[in-house]
């Protein structure tokens, strides 16, 4: 692990994570806007949502293909809906003034309607999650509220046009860099997650292992993050907590079982007992 930047620790977690209140209810914890996922894509959408509602948001709605509602419902049947939600976003013809944080990108194409959709999304004040489909190439320099950005290596090559090979060697370097010049919070995903935000802080996540080297897993990030955004005061750490407790997840998963066969639903089933330790 590279010693230069500060690690986001257990310690850093306990002394931060939010409590609930005994005389909370759930408009106290805000609702989040997912929008994710097509009728060729479902499962990134029930991934992130499911990450999103056991990461302490009060309601969740999920902006998505009209026949992946069907699809999703099942498995999470608290979440509400937003049948072919993108494209309604895009054409303004649904409020988004009501939500306490958006991400957008799971099992998402990057097409004009998913473009027109975010560019409405950043008109907002709340801090928004852009991910897979959602992160291309743009600027963000006149918005004040925080936008995360949760590339993967050839995610960041294909924003930054810096070759895979040279991120690799300085991941932590390059995350500071991109996230100054765009004014934007980098999660620089992989081993060693690097976290960097536009005030110039560098975080390095010291969980995760290679159970998380999975289809998936990403979409069961953003959801946590998500679902973080709405229950912590501060969004930075949020953002950092969210990142420890998925590697967490998978920590757990290998004491006990091969890396080889978790599946990405179960960082969310295992986040429960995981969140309680950092209580
Ligand atoms: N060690 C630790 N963490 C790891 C490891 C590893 N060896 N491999 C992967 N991870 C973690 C990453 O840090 C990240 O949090 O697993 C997650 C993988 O996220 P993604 O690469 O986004 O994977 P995925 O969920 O499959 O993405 C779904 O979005 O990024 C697009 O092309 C992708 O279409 C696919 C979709
Ligand atoms: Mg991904």
């Amino acid at each position: 692990m590279d010693k230069a930047n500060k690690v986001w620790t257990d310690k850093h977690v306990k002394s931060t994570l939010p409590k609930r209140k005994a005389t909370s209810h759930k408009g106290s914890y805000g609702t989040a806007l997912l929008v994710a996922g097509t009728k060729d894509m479902p499962g990134a959408a029930l991934l992130a949502g499911l990450g999103a509602m056991r990461s302490g948001v009060g309601k969740l709605v999920v902006a998505t293909d009209a026949e992946a509602v069907a699809m999703i419902v099942s498995r999470l049947p608290e979440a509400t809906f937003l049948a072919d939600g993108l494209k309604h976003i895009a054409q303004r013809q649904t409020s988004i003034d009501t939500y306490r944080a958006a991400a957008i990108g799971p099992g998402t194409e990057p097409d004009d309607v998913t473009e027109k959709a975010i560019h409405v999304l950043l008109e907002s004040q709340m801090p928004v999650v852009l991910d897979a489909g959602a992160i291309s190439d743009r600027s963000y320099l006149t918005r004040q509220s925080p936008i995360i950005l949760t590339p993967h290596l050839a995610e960041f090559s294909r924003i930054t046009g810096v070759e895979i090979d040279a991120l690799q060697e300085n991941r932590a370097e390059y995350a500071a860099i991109w996230s100054k010049s765009l004014g934007v919070t980098i999660v620089l995903k992989g081993p060693n997650t690097v976290i960097s935000f536009p005030d110039g802080q560098t975080w390095l996540n010291p969980t995760g292992n290679s159970a998380l080297a999975k289809g998936g897993s990403g979409d069961t990030l953003t959801g946590m993050i998500l679902g973080m955004l709405c229950c912590h005061s501060n969004w930075q750490q949020a953002v950092l907590n969210a990142v420890y407790l998925h590697g967490a997840c998978a920590d757990e998963w290998v004491l006990t079982r091969s890396a080889h066969t978790m599946l990405a639903h179960e960082v969310s089933d295992l986040l429960p007992v995981v969140w309680a330790r950092f209580e």
